[in-house]
């Protein structure tokens, strides 16, 4: 359920029509609603509700600080994955006490910067990781809190770039040889060993892969138990999928009541770390038609929304709606939707039968507030677009516009000895 619907033909956000923002903002841009998020997120967190949990949103799906701040308010943490995203997190208010640290490439200078900002724990990846942070944390004259993010070897049945449960996947440690690890782990002095992680992939559309892989946590923190290593947090990631077309997830509360069911809870507060489930049908991506090129064997409608905007498409072959901001009579035609980008993977949707859009007119990509912006890059020396949040009857710029200079910005052209047209040598 999202805040985006027509009324009387007119694309509305919330009480305000896109194209009043179109015009004002210019496109293409992002509209995020912020009773969606604000919905999505209780609806998620509040099925958790009777057990001791903490909602980490993953600020990977949408990084703006404005829509971390709304879960900040809501009590909601934050699953990090760099020294960035935890700026972030901490820009927007997110407690400290309430983030959690993935990903299996951390720095030492990001580990220091979290122990300093006295993160809840990091979800660690390798025993290299676990080595340098004991040492990171020694030298601080600190003690962090880990979480081995193990890898249960699930196939969690999603496009193979957004699974990670697998054994063949860089994450995680294998289930089997992790053990070890966390006998060492709880032998070194500078971390305390408080949880357990996992996270098998992304856009999941059935429950039972997210029941499969608990139920082998559970065995594993009974493992962890007999061996005198007592577990605190249960991290289970996030995944959960969304509609972007016909797709029928398991509703949150039918996703929290499997695993509650499985959920051996003594003592233990679970993690979640949702993060499309949450931002991704709160979001469109706005975009204006530039031309429409028909030809016999295939026809194109030129936006000037681009792969750099919204990546998902060329990324993973992603299904996105079409839809028109303003619906009239003008029938329907079977096109790709393509961009601006000099690369043939610049489409947001092809051979799709959509409106017969005109050039001028106004296309919503719809589904897009989750790896949407926060994915988006200058390619093509393309400024990367606003982002404005709706709420009821207003709208907010929550990111403006990046401009040419924006472009160029902590480029340098170097001061040549002998200037710009010295010799080039050998010649
Ligand atoms: C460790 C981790 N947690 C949470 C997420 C969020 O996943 P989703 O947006 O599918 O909920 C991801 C996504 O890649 C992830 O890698």
């Amino acid at each position: 359920m999202h805040h985006f619907a027509y009324k009387e033909g007119e694309l509305y956000c919330e009480d305000v029509p896109v194209s009043k923002i179109a015009r004002e903002m210019g496109t293409p841009l992002y509209i995020y609603s912020h009773a969606t998020l604000l919905r999505h997120f209780r609806a998620f967190d509040g099925a958790f509700g009777d057990v001791p949990h903490i909602t980490c949103f993953a600020v990977k799906s949408n990084s703006n600080i404005a829509v971390l701040k709304l879960f900040a308010g809501e009590g909601g943490g934050a699953d990090i994955v760099s020294g960035g995203e935890l700026y972030r997190a901490l820009s927007a208010g997110i407690d400290p006490g309430k983030i959690v640290y993935s990903g299996v490439g951390k720095t030492a200078e990001e580990m220091a910067y979290a122990l300093r900002s006295e993160i809840l724990m990091f979800n660690v990846e390798s025993s290299q990781e676990i080595a340098l942070l004991n040492d990171v944390a020694g030298k601080m004259g600190k003690r962090a809190s880990i979480a081995i993010r193990v890898n249960p070897d699930v196939d969690p049945e999603t496009h193979p770039y957004i699974s990670t449960g697998l054994k063949e996947h860089k994450f995680g440690i294998d289930i089997e040889k992790a053990l070890e690890d966390y006998r060492v782990a709880s032998g070194l002095s500078h971390l305390h060993v408080a949880g357990v992680s996992c996270h098998i992939g992304s856009q999941l559309t059935r429950v039972s892969p997210f029941v499969d892989a608990l139920r082998k946590l559970n065995e594993f923190v009974g493992k962890l138990r007999k061996k005198g290593i007592p577990i605190e947090y249960l991290d289970l990631g996030g995944g959960l999928g969304i509609t972007y077309d016909k797709e029928a997830p398991p509703h949150p509360g039918e996703y929290a009541a499997a695993l509650k069911k499985e959920l051996d809870m003594e003592g233990l507060t679970v993690v979640l770390e949702p993060g499309r489930v949450i931002a991704g049908n709160a979001g469109i991506l706005v975009a204006k038609v530039l031309y429409v090129k028909r030809s016999p064997q295939k026809n194109f409608v030129v936006i000037d929304a681009a792969m750099n905007d919204l990546i998902r498409p060329s990324l993973y072959g992603s299904y996105h709606d079409i839809q028109p901001v303003r619906r009239s009579e003008q029938g329907v035609l079977k096109a790709d939707v393509v961009g601006p980008i000099c690369e043939s993977t610049d489409f947001m949707a092809r051979d799709r039968d959509m409106a017969a859009f005109e050039p001028g007119d106004l296309m919503a990509v719809m589904s897009a507030g989750a790896y949407g912006f926060s994915m988006a890059s200058n390619y093509n020396s393309r400024p990367r677009v606003p982002e404005v949040m709706v709420r009821k009857d207003r709208y907010f710029v929550i990111r403006e516009r990046e401009t040419y200079e924006d472009l160029v910005r902590g480029e340098r052209i170097p001061d040549f000895p002998g200037g710009h047209k010295s010799v080039i040598s050998n010649q």
